[in-house]
């Protein structure tokens, strides 16, 4: 089958799945095995140096031949990142790299980011912004991004005190924007994809289910410890819907969908060939699934 949605026409990928940014783990690698696998891989810029970064970018061009974005997230002034106080100059040194070395897609998140997005656009490429709130998301809107990630209270990460559901987020949001939305929080098999598209998302973000998969660099021991996640258990619930929570080391509610340590590739074809199978059984008989309208 065909996927097309307003995400996928962006990123010129064969599914309309993006890659999470991953604090240390978002490697140029890693990336590159998303991207092979129909996705769009996405290389967290902040966890290099800008040497690094070039060279990193630089080797993902022998690695894979398909469209790769990156990530910046950006601190609030005054506060440090995994490379120190950075300015507006610094994230920016960042965005010439990437332009230079072919990229198109550039994903924020976290704090305010529409001096990149004017620089992304002056070169004719994308950015799409990451928040936790829909007025967040109308902000990026105004501000120019193209598309925006809103995260609901489930996903991984650094949460927002007033924070929704992604259930509550996505349809919401979709009533309040025009631009593309991409919904992250809480996905990770076929029904959750097929739901979130559902709901008015143009696409999807995965998280901590690409944690578990076979390329992921962190060690099999975390691995193993967040597949055996109990998401009843009373600590880790009080952890994940902790709206005071910066924490990165907490599996979100996605980790219900990995049962053991797979290949990258080998989740997204489940992912779409359940789609697939679902959408036939609802009677859906095209060779194409596209959110755009018919005339
Ligand atoms: C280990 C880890 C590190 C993360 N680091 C970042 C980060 O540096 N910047 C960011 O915007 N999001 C970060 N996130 C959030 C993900 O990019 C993504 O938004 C989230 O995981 C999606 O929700 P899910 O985990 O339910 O799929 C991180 C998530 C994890 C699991």
């Amino acid at each position: 089958m065909i996927w097309k949605t307003q995400i996928n026409s962006i990123t010129k990928t064969k599914y309309p799945i993006v890659m999470g940014a991953f604090a240390g783990l978002g490697t140029g690698k890693f990336a590159a095995s998303f991207s092979n696998s129909g996705g769009l891989g996405i290389v967290t810029a902040l966890n290099y140096d800008l040497d690094s970064f070039k060279a990193v970018l630089k080797e993902i061009k022998t690695l894979t031949n398909k469209p790769v974005g990156i990530n910046l997230s950006i601190a609030p002034p005054g506060i440090k990142t995994a490379r120190g106080n950075l300015n507006e100059e610094d994230y920016l040194q960042y965005v010439e790299i990437g332009l230079n070395e072919g990229i198109k897609i550039f994903t924020t998140s976290a704090y305010r980011a529409a001096f990149i997005g004017k620089r992304v656009h002056e070169a004719d490429c994308y950015w799409f912004h990451k928040c936790a709130l829909p007025r967040h998301a109308l902000s990026a809107e105004k501000a120019g991004a193209d598309a925006v990630t809103i995260v609901g209270i489930e996903g991984a990460g650094a949460k927002h005190p007033l924070q929704q559901s992604t259930f509550v987020n996505i349809p919401l949001t979709k009533g309040l924007l025009k631009i593309p939305i991409i919904a992250a929080g809480g996905i990770g098999s076929a029904h959750s994809f097929l739901g979130a598209l559902g709901l008015g998302a143009e696409g999807v973000c995965l998280g901590t289910v690409l944690m578990v998969t076979e390329e992921c660099p962190t060690t099999k021991e975390i691995k193993k410890k967040w597949i055996n996640t109990n998401i009843f258990e009373e600590n880790y619930h009080k952890k994940i819907y902790d709206f005071n929570s910066k924490d990165i080391k907490t599996p979100s509610t996605a980790i219900n969908y990995a049962k053991k340590i797979i290949p990258i590739k080998q989740l997204i074809k489940r992912i779409i060939k359940n789609a697939e199978f679902i959408l036939k059984s609802w009677g859906f008989d095209s060779e194409e699934f596209s959110t755009f309208p018919k005339n």
